[in-house]
């Protein structure tokens, strides 16, 4: 027995002697080989770098150094605790990629540097416009480093002068089918649409990142989450030409905070239900964020005709500054000047809005429920906001509006006519026709 043991610890110690020599593609930081608690033997840990330079890339912004990223992610992905490195002081031209697991063990996203995507729109492949950087079936990431992740997109922006801008326009970062995911510290900047969109995925979290791409740049979302479920979004400045964070059908569990957001479209759910499709989003809370300069604040937007319920939503102490929009509920989404009416709507209930605070430039609160199915179990309290440019200081101020909106309110509430906004209560009749959606979800 006690022959056995010794042979099965030199097999692990010549594994671990054999890892530590420095390959030409691989630098090791870190090996060792611990005691394992429960287990016989040894297990090894050890973090090996990979950096994208001994891949031999130019790193000069202009040469296309996709095959050497992708060389340096499989070999991480193959190692116990592999880092992909992205130096810093260098910029790195990456074509539309995809960087895929599931991968041995933890993987890190280096970035210091700058990744670049090609800037001329002819540079995309037609066939591969959805996304630029795809992370697939990878579980157990943390991309993290003070570097910048650069989009280049301003010629998606611009109105459609050329037969080759699509309707599809590119994510600078995806992940989808993914788990356990950190986002940390890096920049995004300039997408040709969204910044980063998580899909089908779980167990993400986003902290002290920057996404910032001009305020008039078009559907350049911050972050968009889409079919994800436990996910927080902390202490992060997000500003662009559309909502900081919108979490569309199939999310649950999502905590946003300590957010600044602007310029942008703000914090919204939805569209959902286009098309008569069914749509469930539950237990989303944000919290303790400033929103500033922005068309909306807090938002939930459904179209008309679709099924399913949005539930337990809260936004809870929220500073505005110069918001058009700062608390809003509208179920007659429509993004161009016309839609055909609808019946039929998904069900909006259990929605919190409490401690807003600060001013606005259009109309405090725009609460817009479906005539079909009322909003129910809405809850406004301490809503403080005034006039951005004062009370004289716009003739198109509009007055708080509440439609189909059953709930209660609680002080302080500025405007004071906020006080009569909502209809008490929701007879059971009301609560029926709000169940029967909770079905399909
Ligand atoms: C993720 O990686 C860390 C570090 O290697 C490890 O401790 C943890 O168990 C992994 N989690 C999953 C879900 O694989
Ligand atoms: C946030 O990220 C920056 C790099 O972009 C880093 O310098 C800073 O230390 C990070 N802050 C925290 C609290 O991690
Ligand atoms: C509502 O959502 C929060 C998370 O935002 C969660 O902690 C809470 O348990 C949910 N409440 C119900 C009744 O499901
Ligand atoms: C939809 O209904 C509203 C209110 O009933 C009406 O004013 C509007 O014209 C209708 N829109 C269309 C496209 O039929």
């Amino acid at each position: 027995m006690k022959h056995f043991s010794v042979f099965v610890s030199s097999i692990f110690l010549l594994y671990c002697l054999f890892r530590t020599i420095p390959s030409i593609e691989g630098r090791k930081f870190h090996s060792s080989c611990k005691k394992h608690h429960k287990g016989y033997g040894h297990s090894c840990t050890s973090t090996t770098g990979f950096n994208i330079l001994s891949f031999g890339a130019k790193a000069n912004g202009f040469s296309d150094d996709s095959k050497k990223l992708v060389m340096a992610w499989k070999a991480a992905c193959k190692v116990p605790e592999g880092i992909v490195q992205i130096p810093l002081g260098h910029k790195f031209l990456i074509k539309p990629i995809t960087l895929q697991g599931p991968c041995t063990g933890h993987v890190t996203f280096q970035i210091d540097g700058t990744l670049l995507a090609p800037s001329k729109i002819g540079a995309w492949s037609k066939s591969n416009l959805f996304q630029w950087i795809n992370f697939k079936w990878v579980h157990n990431l943390t991309i993290q480093g003070s570097g910048v992740v650069d989009g280049q997109g301003c010629n998606w922006w611009t109105p459609i002068k050329s037969k080759h801008i699509s309707d599809i326009k590119p994510t600078a970062l995806r992940f989808y089918a993914s788990e356990d995911i950190i986002v940390r510290d890096i920049t995004i900047k300039n997408s040709p649409q969204v910044h980063l969109k998580f899909d089908d995925s779980r167990g993400v979290k986003v902290n002290n990142i920057t996404v910032s791409a001009p305020g008039n740049s078009p559907n350049t979302d911050g972050i968009h989450l889409q079919n994800t479920n436990d996910v927080e979004i902390m202490h992060s400045n997000i500003g662009t030409g559309d909502d900081c964070v919108s979490i569309q059908t199939g999310c649950s569990n999502v905590h946003i905070h300590h957010i600044n957001c602007g310029p942008g479209h703000g914090i919204s759910l939805g569209g959902l239900g286009k098309d008569k499709s069914v749509a469930c989003v539950s237990d989303i809370l944000v919290e303790n964020s400033i929103i500033e300069s922005t068309l909306y604040g807090a938002r939930i937007k459904t179209w008309q005709g679709g099924e399913g319920v949005v539930k337990n939503v809260t936004f809870s102490n929220i500073q505005v500054v110069d918001v058009n929009f700062p608390i809003v509920i509208n179920q007659y989404y429509c993004d161009k000047s016309l839609c055909q009416n609808q019946t039929g709507s998904i069900a909006i209930k259990g929605v919190k809005f409490d401690k807003i605070v600060g001013t606005y430039s259009t109309q405090p609160i725009h609460l817009a429920c479906s005539d079909d199915v009322p909003c129910t179990d809405i809850d406004l309290s301490d809503i403080q906001l005034k006039p951005f440019r004062g009370p004289l200081g716009g003739s198109q101020l509009q007055k708080a509006l509440c439609w189909n909106s059953y709930g209660i309110s609680k002080g302080p509430l500025v405007p004071y006519s906020i006080n009569y906004c909502l209809r008490k209560g929701g007879d059971d009749s009301v609560n029926q026709i709000s169940e029967s959606s909770n079905e399909l979800c």
